[in-house]
């Protein structure tokens, strides 16, 4: 990932409208959480299955933008105090502590907004053709809307202070975070010209460990610190929010994680090329401590 980061965050920038005096709030909001950093799973998810499909980093690269650009904005608004009301975000305060709940709505909006205007961007439409920029617009729509992320953000605030069951977080965790890691995977096929099979061997893996990124998630705000995050940790618990741990405890997650994990590098055996990479992340994002 250290190879492509700094090409990542030029090409992020490209894509943010040049400011009217009058709407620059808008844009500072927007900039400011962009590159506040974050470790970028989901654009390097994009390359690598664009790579194991015979693509190259250049075309999507406007598809991996823009599924970060969805991704810090569901950020921007989770933090928000009418959601989990936190103050730390990728080191630095939350969006709204800086700019103010409005402009943080609306710099969440905007990024959200962006995101299809990268997605459809002369930029893109150059590099992958009209059809894979509808393709991936489709997928990145659906990943993030009711059916997708935002479904499981309202399943997530409607489950605090209740007692849920495996099967009704496994849904909650599919949604909120799998789909946009799903979105992440897909899109990079769809660049590479993937096939069906390849397309259902993606979602596999995604399926796989995005379960296992927000189990992990979870254990980290009950084991880590707010140093080492970057935000702020027992925050699950002070919202009284129904996760894997607070239903199984840490270590039949930790089980559950590897099993998963395991299931995520076996999907990975539809592809010819070389998976060592995607089998390797698999495990990181298992194992990582942030
Ligand atoms: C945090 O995502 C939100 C979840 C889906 C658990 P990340 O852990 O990928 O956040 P950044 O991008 O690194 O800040
Ligand atoms: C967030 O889950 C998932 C999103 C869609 C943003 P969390 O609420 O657990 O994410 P963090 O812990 O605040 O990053
Ligand atoms: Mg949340
Ligand atoms: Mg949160
Ligand atoms: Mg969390």
């Amino acid at each position: 990932m250290n190879n492509y980061s700094e090409l990542l965050e030029k090409e992020l920038l490209s894509y943010i409208p040049g400011a009217h005096p009058l709407t620059a709030t808008l844009t500072k909001s927007m900039i400011y959480s962009l590159t506040a950093g974050g470790k970028r799973i989901r654009p390097m998810l994009a390359f690598e299955f664009a790579k194991l499909c015979g693509g190259c980093i250049e075309n999507v690269m406007p598809f991996a933008c823009a599924v970060e650009m969805i991704h810090t904005y569901s950020l921007i608004h989770d933090d928000l105090p009418c959601m989990d009301n936190d103050d730390l975000r990728r080191g630095k305060p939350t969006n709204h502590k800086v700019f103010g709940e409005a402009a943080a709505l609306l710099g969440g909006s905007g990024l959200l907004t962006l995101a299809f205007e990268t997605v459809l961007s002369e930029k893109a439409v150059k590099r992958n053709g009209y059809e894979k920029c509808v393709l991936a617009g489709r997928v990145l729509a659906e990943c993030a809307g009711v059916d997708g992320m935002l479904g499981g953000q309202i399943i997530d605030l409607e489950s605090e202070n209740k007692s849920v069951t495996a099967e009704h977080l496994q849904i909650m965790d599919d949604k909120k975070t799998g789909a946009l890691i799903t979105a992440a995977c897909l899109m990079g096929c769809i660049s590479a010209g993937a096939d069906q099979e390849q397309m259902n061997a993606a979602r596999n893996y995604a399926a796989n460990i995005g379960l296992v990124f927000q189990i992990v998630d979870d254990i980290l705000d009950v084991t880590s610190s707010t140093e080492a995050l970057g935000k702020p940790v027992g925050s699950d618990r002070e919202n009284h929010k129904s996760t894997y741990v607070s239903l199984l405890g840490i270590e039949q997650c930790r089980a559950i994680a590897n099993e998963k994990t395991n299931l995520a590098v076996e999907s990975l055996s539809a592809f010819g090329g070389d998976t060592a990479a995607l089998a390797d992340f698999a495990v990181y994002l298992r194992d990582r401590n942030k």
